[in-house]
């Protein structure tokens, strides 16, 4: 499944495909899941963010389960909850292929996928069906929305109503994702009128269900310090539960060899290590700017306990991980969570929300 030496030499995203594909096989079957919770079982760290409880902090990011396909399989490997998504209003191809890319020696991932995914209606029926047949994962479970490419940035409130509407019963917290590189004009959306604008539409779906779930909105590294202040912000005033810091980079590392100067050449967004430092000094500054009061996902390169532990003491309640799974397989999820149980311990703290910002207090 995440066979590494194999899927290596493979085309990333047919790799990818065939991991989903697998997992999803997996995550079917009683026996399947026992599986791989044997092979992956992580151990406990629990933690209460957004008013539910987390069996440890970390959790699979968005972009790996497009479709929602294995969305059952995810807590088999080790992970305590699990985005779903991005997922638009109307059924997308995503951009051409080849758009996905790996730099090993850098660790990191090069990717244009542009929101390929099969629409918020037919993901809903999917979802129905799930929980109808008893597979619905026993985590808490959030969405990943985006804006469709065939609709502008005037129209964006709508797409994302619509999409937070058709998904409302099948998540329990939503990511309204305005900073993935990969759909002309998305990153605009950080300015404060627009945003407010996707927020009030996305409110009115909140008001008219009766609320009972968590917003988060996704930020983008590259945005300035000031414009991701004014955005968290302006967020906030709108009724944004969490931030989530931070979504892929358009900036570039020097390439250590030729495979990786190739993927570094492409389109598209970097995930994975070299995305470390950018995260961390975003996570950092809205735990400052917030006051420590509201909760923030750590997310961009944490492939270890060290990383994880830097995250979550510079401000992240919670943290997800896609790149590391893909470079070092899903025992990374029981390895860190195995370090940090380690971390809070030798610290001295009596639980692992108490380490939340220490760094920064
Ligand atoms: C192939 C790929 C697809 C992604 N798709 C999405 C997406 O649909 N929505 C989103 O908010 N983030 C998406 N991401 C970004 C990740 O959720 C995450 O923010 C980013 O990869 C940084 O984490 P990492 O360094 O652990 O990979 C994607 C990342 C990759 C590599």
């Amino acid at each position: 499944m995440f066979a590494r030496p194999v899927i290596s030499r493979m085309d990333s995203e047919r790799a990818h495909s065939m991991a989903i594909r697998s997992l999803s096989g997996f995550g079917q079957s009683s026996i399947g899941l026992r599986t791989l919770d044997a092979l992956y079982q992580s151990p406990e760290l629990p933690t209460h963010v957004f008013g539910r409880l987390f069996r440890h902090p970390l959790g699979l990011a968005a972009g790996m389960d497009k479709g929602a396909a294995a969305l059952s399989a995810w807590p088999a490997l080790g992970f305590s909850w699990v985005e779903y998504g991005g997922i638009t209003r109307f059924p997308q191809d995503g951009n051409p292929k080849p758009r996905m890319f790996r730099a090993d020696a850098e660790q990191a991932l090069v990717n244009s996928m542009g929101f390929n995914n099969p629409g918020a209606s037919s993901v809903r029926d999917q979802l129905i069906q799930r929980r109808a047949s008893g597979k619905w994962p026993n985590v808490p479970v959030a969405a990943n929305i985006g804006r469709s490419k065939k609709v502008d940035n005037e129209q964006a409130p709508a797409d994302y109503s619509a999409t937070l509407e058709a998904l409302w019963d099948h998540a329990d917290m939503f990511v309204l994702n305005i900073s993935s590189p990969n759909t002309p004009g998305l990153r605009d959306l950080h300015e404060e009128s627009s945003l407010s604008s996707v927020l009030k539409a996305c409110n009115s779906v909140k008001e008219m269900k009766g609320g009972g779930k968590t917003m988060l909105l996704k930020l983008s590294p590259d945005a300035s310090d000031e414009d991701l202040l004014s955005s968290s912000h302006e967020a906030l005033r709108n009724g944004i539960d969490g931030l989530v810091a931070t979504n892929t980079t358009l900036k570039r590392p020097v390439p250590k060899n030729t495979k990786s100067r190739h993927a570094f050449a492409q389109n598209g967004g970097v995930s994975g290590r070299p995305l470390q430092e950018r995260s961390l000094e975003v996570v950092s500054m809205l735990y400052e700017s917030t006051g420590g009061k509201v909760p923030i996902v750590g997310v961009g390169g944490i492939d270890s306990t060290e990383s994880a532990w830097n995250s979550l003491t510079s401000g992240a309640s919670l943290m997800q991980i896609y790149s590391a799974l893909v470079f070092k397989g899903p025992s990374v999820v029981s390895d860190i969570v195995r370090g940090l149980r380690a971390r809070v311990r030798e610290s001295g703290f009596s639980s692992i929300e108490e380490a939340v910002g220490y760094n920064n207090t």
